[in-house]
C-alpha cells in the first residue's frame, strides 16, 4: 500500500466535498484498498490512475463512486433495541394520539444504509399498532449510496443478515423465504419510500416528519457540517417532532435548535424555538 500524500490529500478533499466524511491519515490504507476495486471497475490499473482521471475530468459519477466506496454502511435490524422499545412504548403512542384527527404519520430514516432500520420501523408499527389500517403512514428511507438504496428497495437479506437483530418469529411473520435469503413481505415494502439523498445537498421536501432517525452518520461529519444538516432538518420536522441520533453521537457542543430529552435510558431531541 503506497498512496502518495498528494493523492491522499486530493481524495480526502473529494470525499469531504461529496459526502462530508472526514478522513484521517490513518485511513489511507483502507482508502487505497477500497478504491482499488473502484479503479478496476472502470478499467484502471490502480488508485494512482483513478486519482489522475478524477483530477483531469469532471466525472460526477466517478466522484460519487469514490465517496460511496469509502462510506461505512454498518447496520442491523432493531439496532440499539432500547431505542425501538422507547419508540414503540412512549413516542409513537404520543404521536398517534396527537395525529388522530388527520390520521397521518410521517417517519424519515435518513442515512438508512441497506434498509434494516426502515424495515424495523415498519415491523414495529405492524406489530404494535395494528389498528392504524386506515391511516396514511409513510416511512421515507434515504441514503447517499445508490447501491445501498437499491438493496434497501429490494428488501432481500441473507440469512446471516437476518440473524443480526431480527428475532426468528419476526422473520417468519414479516419475511418470505427466497432460497437461502429472506425478502420483506409486500405490506412492509409498500409502506417505505426509498430515495437517494445526500444530506450535504438540498433535499426534496418530503415532510413534515413526526419522527426522524438520523443515526450513526453524524459521527462522520465535522461540526459545521453537522450544524448545517441539523438546522435544515428542523425545517423538515413537525415543531413537536422527535429526532433520534446514534447512541455514540451527541449534539452537545453544537449550535443547533433542539432540546435534549431522555426517556428511560434513551436520548432524543425535540425541535426548539429558533
Ligand atoms: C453506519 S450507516 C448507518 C445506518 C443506519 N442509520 C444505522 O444506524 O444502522 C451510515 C450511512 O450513512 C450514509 N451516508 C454517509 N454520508 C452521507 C451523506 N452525506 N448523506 C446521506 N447519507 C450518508 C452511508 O452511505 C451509510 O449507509
Amino acid at each position: 500500500m503506497s498512496l502518495a500524500t498528494a493523492d491522499f490529500t486530493f481524495l480526502r478533499e473529494l470525499v469531504a466535498n461529496h459526502s462530508g466524511q472526514s478522513l484521517a491519515a490513518r485511513h489511507a490504507a483502507v482508502l487505497e484498498q477500497r478504491l482499488t476495486s473502484v479503479a478496476g471497475s472502470v478499467g484502471l490499473p490502480n488508485v494512482a490512475s483513478l486519482v489522475q482521471r478524477l483530477r483531469c475530468s469532471d466525472d460526477a459519477d466517478l466522484s460519487a463512486q469514490v465517496a460511496e466506496a469509502v462510506a461505512v454502511h454498518e447496520t442491523s435490524f432493531f439496532r440499539d433495541a432500547s431505542v425501538f422499545a422507547t419508540i414503540a412504548d412512549r413516542v409513537l403512542p404520543q404521536i398517534i394520539a396527537k395525529n388522530s384527527d388527520r390520521k397521518q404519520l410521517r417517519i424519515w430514516c435518513a442515512a438508512c444504509s441497506c434498509g434494516q432500520e426502515a424495515y424495523s420501523m415498519a415491523m414495529l408499527i405492524r406489530d404494535h399498532f395494528a389498528d392504524l389500517d386506515d391511516w396514511d403512514i409513510r416511512i421515507t428511507a434515504s441514503d447517499l449510496s445508490q447501491t445501498m438504496i437499491r438493496r434497501a428497495e429490494r428488501g432481500t437479506y441473507s440469512a446471516l443478515e437476518t440473524t443480526r437483530g431480527l428475532p426468528p418469529q419476526k422473520r417468519i411473520r414479516h419475511f418470505d423465504r427466497r432460497g437461502t435469503a429472506w425478502r420483506a413481505k409486500p405490506e412492509l415494502r409498500e409502506r417505505i419510500q426509498f430515495h437517494r439523498i445526500n444530506l450535504l445537498r438540498p433535499w426534496p421536501y418530503l415532510g413534515p416528519f413526526d419522527l426522524v432517525l438520523l443515526r450513526n452518520v453524524l459521527l462522520y461529519f465535522n461540526s459545521p457540517t453537522k450544524q448545517n444538516i441539523l438546522k435544515r432538518l428542523r425545517g423538515a420536522m413537525r415543531p413537536d417532532g422527535y429526532l433520534f441520533i446514534g447512541a455514540a453521537e451527541t449534539l452537545i457542543g453544537l449550535c443547533v435548535p433542539y432540546q435534549r430529552k431522555e426517556i428511560d435510558d434513551t436520548v432524543h431531541y425535540r425541535p426548539a424555538a429558533i
